[in-house]
């Protein structure tokens, strides 16, 4: 069966997301139109292909690094315990960052990466994320840039992962339940 066959429906297909995404690149441009030291930092491993097509619409200077994050415990998403995995390469000391995520779901993640980078003393911390699934927050975060709000579906596609398979979709879609359950 090919990898097509597992998937529902798509949710946000390929143009669509590349029309948003440049309308974001256009937004972010602009705020930070003269900003000398802007660092995009992206969560891996989610945001790999959207950090890759912003940051290619960005027509402002722009340094990127990375930084990977887990949550375990006993049930991963529940737990609500979270560590760097990966850290930061760039000292952050003075410098606008933005934060570059996939998702944003119960906000767990996020939150922790605000608070860990806010003690680095960063000139600015903001969040992009290119989908924001409402419904799920059990922390509230503040998010600066969003691509697209979502429902609470399972899905896949464009970096986004089920059991580490589908991150190469272009598109965002909906994983057939057969496949996860
Ligand atoms: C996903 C996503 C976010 C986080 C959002 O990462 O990339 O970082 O979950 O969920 P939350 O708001 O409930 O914390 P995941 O842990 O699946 O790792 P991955 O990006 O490597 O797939």
């Amino acid at each position: 069966m090919i990898l097509k066959e597992h998937v529902d429906h798509v949710l946000i297909d390929e143009q669509e997301l590349l029309a948003r995404i440049a309308e974001l690149a256009a937004e972010v441009s602009h705020d930070y139109a003269g900003v000398d030291n802007l660092l995009l930092v992206c969560v891996l491993k989610g945001a790999i292909m959207f950090l890759s097509d912003f940051s290619r619409q960005l027509d402002i200077p722009h340094a990127i690094d990375f930084m990977a994050i887990s949550s375990y415990g006993a049930s991963t998403k529940s737990s609500g315990v979270v560590r760097i995995l990966m850290d930061l390469k760039a000292n952050i000391l003075d410098r606008h960052v933005l934060i570059v995520e996939d998702i944003v779901d119960s906000g767990r993640t996020l939150d922790y990466i605000l608070r860990n980078l806010g003690t680095r003393g960063p000139a600015s911390l903001k969040v992009c994320t290119l989908l924001d699934k409402k419904e799920q927050r059990v922390l509230p975060v503040p998010v600066d840039y969003v691509g697209f709000e979502i429902p609470d579906e399972f899905v896949i596609g464009y970096g986004l992962d089920f059991d580490e398979l589908y991150r190469n979709l272009p598109f965002i879609g909906v994983l057939k339940p057969e496949f996860y359950e």
